[in-house]
């Protein structure tokens, strides 16, 4: 079933192929930076060397979260999980936007800017802020990906580390009609704001079918602890009629191609740390669910051990892929007002038929 008309992004379940705009993600993910991912998201082509400056200044000009955010955000990293501050510094975002509740194009297009801009920066100061560390403030000459980890750890990152991570924002940026996208254009279409559409995006992401299944690889990974053991444990989790996270997919009917490059990108980091210990539970995992169910990894699956071995923190794997998806719930969004119609799903009803109401005292 169709649910909207998109020329963002597409995919061919049974080929294992994804394009953004037309660009194969086996183009994109070793040529292009996430900054341009951005730009061609929202823009619908590659940008020209001009383009990609406006847009980089763009993005690194507007990291700094408002003053109201920043007055929640010791509160926030107290008493909320990750995702759910997320979620609520994005709603609150909206108080205080330069473009306050002006919802033409341009002013749309700036917030989604804002948005992409800032959601690095809330993830770095939340997990700084909880551990008691002082707040490290954005630097502007740094790729949104290199900046981000900069943030969150205090040191810059290597070339290869922070290049590694624009790759991996990339791959995330943008998948079709998944729930989180499908959530954030189903507000939209009501034409409620840009703010509130990605907080119903980030709502969508957080549950473990979805974004939420790259913290459950990483646990289970731990839990598995060395590679010998990975084959009992995933026939034992079968058995038990338990899913392994990290695998299958509703479109894909063969590899992930996003698996692919994570696959790659965490065996280099693997043999960077000389500790190859996840990286080996991994493929085990993976053999083992190949054998006995037959069903591929998924994008989370090899993402966990991307940022396992980045050391980002595994409750903040989540709000790392919406750091990457907000481009892409953004530039739907747009894509929705700009041609918007009201979705309203049909229904199968299962309950009874019709019958006559019953007083209180006959029930
Ligand atoms: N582990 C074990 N069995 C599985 C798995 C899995 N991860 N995924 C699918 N299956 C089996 C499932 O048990 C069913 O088998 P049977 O026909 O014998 O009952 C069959 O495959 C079809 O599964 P399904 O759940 O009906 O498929 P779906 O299209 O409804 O679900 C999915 C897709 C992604 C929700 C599901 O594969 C899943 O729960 N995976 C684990 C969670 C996960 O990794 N989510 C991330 C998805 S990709 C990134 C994203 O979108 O965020």
């Amino acid at each position: 079933m169709v649910a909207a008309e998109t020329a963002i992004s597409d995919i061919d379940g049974r080929e294992g192929v994804l394009s953004y705009v037309g660009y194969d993600i086996h183009d994109l993910a070793p040529n292009a930076t996430f900054e341009e991912t951005c730009y061609l998201l929202h823009n619908l082509e590659l940008p020209n060397e001009q383009q990609l400056e406006e847009i980089k200044e763009q993005l690194g000009r507007e990291r700094e979260p408002n003053d109201f955010v920043m007055e929640l955000m010791p509160q926030l990293s107290q008493n909320t999980a990750p995702m759910s501050m997320l979620r609520t510094a994005c709603s609150a975002s909206s108080a205080r936007d330069p473009d306050g509740w002006d919802t033409s194009e341009g002013a749309n297009y700036r917030k989604a800017m804002r948005l992409i801009a800032v959601f690095p920066t809330l993830v770095a100061y939340y997990d700084r802020l909880r551990k008691g560390h002082p707040l490290v403030r954005s630097d502007a000459s740094l790729s949104l990906a290199a900046n981000f980890l900069y943030m969150l750890k205090g040191d810059k990152a290597d070339d290869e580390e922070a290049r590694i991570f624009d790759i991996c924002l990339t791959l995330h940026a943008d998948h079709t009609m998944n729930a989180s996208t499908f959530a954030a254009r189903v507000c939209a279409a009501t034409l409620s704001d840009i703010h509130s559409a990605v907080t119903a995006g980030i709502a969508a992401l957080k549950g473990p079918l979805h974004g939420g299944a790259n913290e459950q690889v990483m646990r289970m990974i731990k839990e598995i602890k060395e590679p010998s053991k990975a084959r009992d444990y995933i026939i034992n989790r079968l058995r038990n009629k338990e899913k392994v996270m990290g695998f299958g997919h509703r479109v894909y009917k063969t590899e992930d191609p996003r698996a692919t490059h994570l696959r790659r990108m965490a065996k280099e980091l693997a043999e960077k740390s000389g500790d190859g210990n996840n990286y080996e539970i991994s493929q085990e995992i993976e053999k083992a669910v190949m054998d006995e169910k037959g069903i591929y990894p998924n994008v989370d699956f090899y993402a966990a051990s991307v940022y396992g071995y980045l050391k980002i923190p595994t409750d903040l794997f989540t709000p790392v892929f919406a750091c990457s998806r907000v481009s892409g719930w953004t530039a739907h969004v747009r894509e929705q007002y700009a041609d918007n119609r009201l979705i309203r799903p049909d229904h199968a009803y299962v309950g009874p038929e019709r019958r006559s109401w019953k007083p209180l005292s006959q029930r």
